[in-house]
């Protein structure tokens, strides 16, 4: 055997599909008749049982109130909830785990930085740039710091591919640019931005730089230092672990200077009515009792997703969605929303003969999950002309069978509507 074949059949063994799909209990139903054949993972994803047992054993087994309690029921929480944040913040290569907040998710670490950063450093006439592509929540946070600060927030053009148009970004760069904030993966069209250089060109211009990594957490591996972004947000339910938690890492610089988001327990050194002195990093901006479940079971997540060769996954994935493309495609009467040639598994497609929403009930019925609709992200929407999309976003536990399946939903979805 060549030494190629052997490295394949290495890769290969390291990432079994089927063996990673046995894993998440919940595939293995019926909804409305039909095996369940879930397609709506920029969604949410589902939960492998190691991260359902971590959270159930952290119930059943050490739960208590994190930094506060005199007892071992405490320790051992406090212990694990910040091994966890250890763990997330390699995972991200932070170069201290004190640069990884605790969020609710994505949409708070925005807010946070958006409030905090943004009332402290936005002022008249300084502008804040999002893509075109933006999901509200990287839009709508910018908005309501503009509205308090008179500065103002303006997208990114994207072309009708569904990429940045670089050159319109690279132009509309000056001095006045204090913020860009961009997702790394567009949830609506799965798209992937080159945010290593859009980091790189708002920096030689003088803005810092937020990464929306939301929907590209779970599939491509991600280095806050070698990006040299300044903050980066995501989520946990998208990458395999529980709702109600996510993360927010910042330089250092920026945290320091940084005012508290919320105020209460945990985040002071010490309260009196002649004045309050704030905790150090990161309990500075975690505010009251956390979710210590849901990072426990994120901890997990991360130790699913580095159990497997995650390279592998990615080329399982793409594979998906290049036999998905193509066969919806040579079904006739769909058209592909979002053709990027670099994309996560995302397909996101329209058809002449029904609206997204009826294509998707019809997909419930034979038991295929998709999401339709705008996707929270409006103005992409309204570029193209569209009210929206149907979206079968695929995950590592998808297989050929769940494709074939929507395959032949879409056919007799269009044999009932067109
Ligand atoms: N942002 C999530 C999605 O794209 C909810 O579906």
């Amino acid at each position: 055997m060549s030494i190629c074949c052997c490295l394949m059949e290495m890769i290969l063994t390291q990432f079994d599909a089927a063996s990673i799909r046995a894993q998440f209990p919940i595939l293995a139903q019926e909804v409305n008749g039909h095996p369940l054949v879930y397609l709506d993972n920029a969604a949410t994803t589902q939960k492998p049982n190691s991260v359902i047992d971590a959270i159930a054993n952290y119930y059943r087994y050490d739960n208590s109130n994190v930094h506060r309690g005199a007892h071992a029921l405490s320790d051992r929480a406090t212990e694990k909830f910040e091994l966890a944040r250890a763990q997330l913040a390699a995972f991200i290569n932070a170069p201290t785990k004190e640069q990884l907040l605790w969020t609710r998710g994505t949409t708070e670490g925005i807010n946070l930085v958006a409030a905090s950063w943004g009332r402290a450093n936005l002022k008249s006439g300084d502008r804040v740039l999002v893509s075109a592509m933006e999901h509200h929540s990287n839009i709508v946070p910018w908005q309501m710091v503009a509205e308090l600060t008179g500065a103002t927030v303006e997208p990114i053009a994207v072309n009708a591919s569904g990429t940045i148009d670089m050159d319109a970004f690279a132009a509309q760069l000056d001095a006045r640019v204090k913020m860009v904030a961009v997702g790394h993966v567009s949830n609506a069209l799965g798209s992937i931005n080159p945010i290593k250089e859009i980091i790189a060109l708002a920096h030689a211009q003088g803005a810092q730089v937020l990464i929306d990594a939301a929907q590209s957490i779970a599939h491509l591996p991600i280095d806050v230092q070698a990006l040299d972004c300044d903050f980066l947000v995501f989520s946990g339910h998208k990458m395999f672990g529980p709702t109600g938690i996510g993360a927010l890492y910042g330089k250092r610089d920026l945290l320091e200077a940084m005012s508290p988001y919320q105020g209460g327990g945990e985040m002071i050194e010490s309260v009196s009515f002649t004045g309050t002195v704030y905790n150090q990093l990161p309990y500075k901006f975690e505010a009251g009792t956390p979710n210590i479940a849901g990072a426990i079971g994120l901890a997990a997540a991360v130790d699913f997703l580095q159990s497997f060769d995650r390279s592998a996954a990615d080329a399982h994935e793409q594979q998906l969605l290049n036999s998905a493309q193509l066969q919806l495609l040579e079904l006739g009467g769909y058209q592909l929303v979002g053709t990027s040639a670099n994309k996560t598994a995302v397909m996101s497609f329209v058809c002449d003969f029904a609206h997204p929403q009826d294509v998707g009930m019809l997909l419930d019925q034979q038991g295929v999950a998709v999401r339709t609709g705008n996707h929270c992200a409006q103005p992409i929407m309204d570029q193209f002309a569209i009210p929206g999309t149907v979206r079968a976003s695929f995950s590592l536990y998808n297989n050929q069978d769940d494709v074939a399946k929507l395959m032949a939903a879409l056919k007799k979805a269009k044999m009932f509507l067109a």
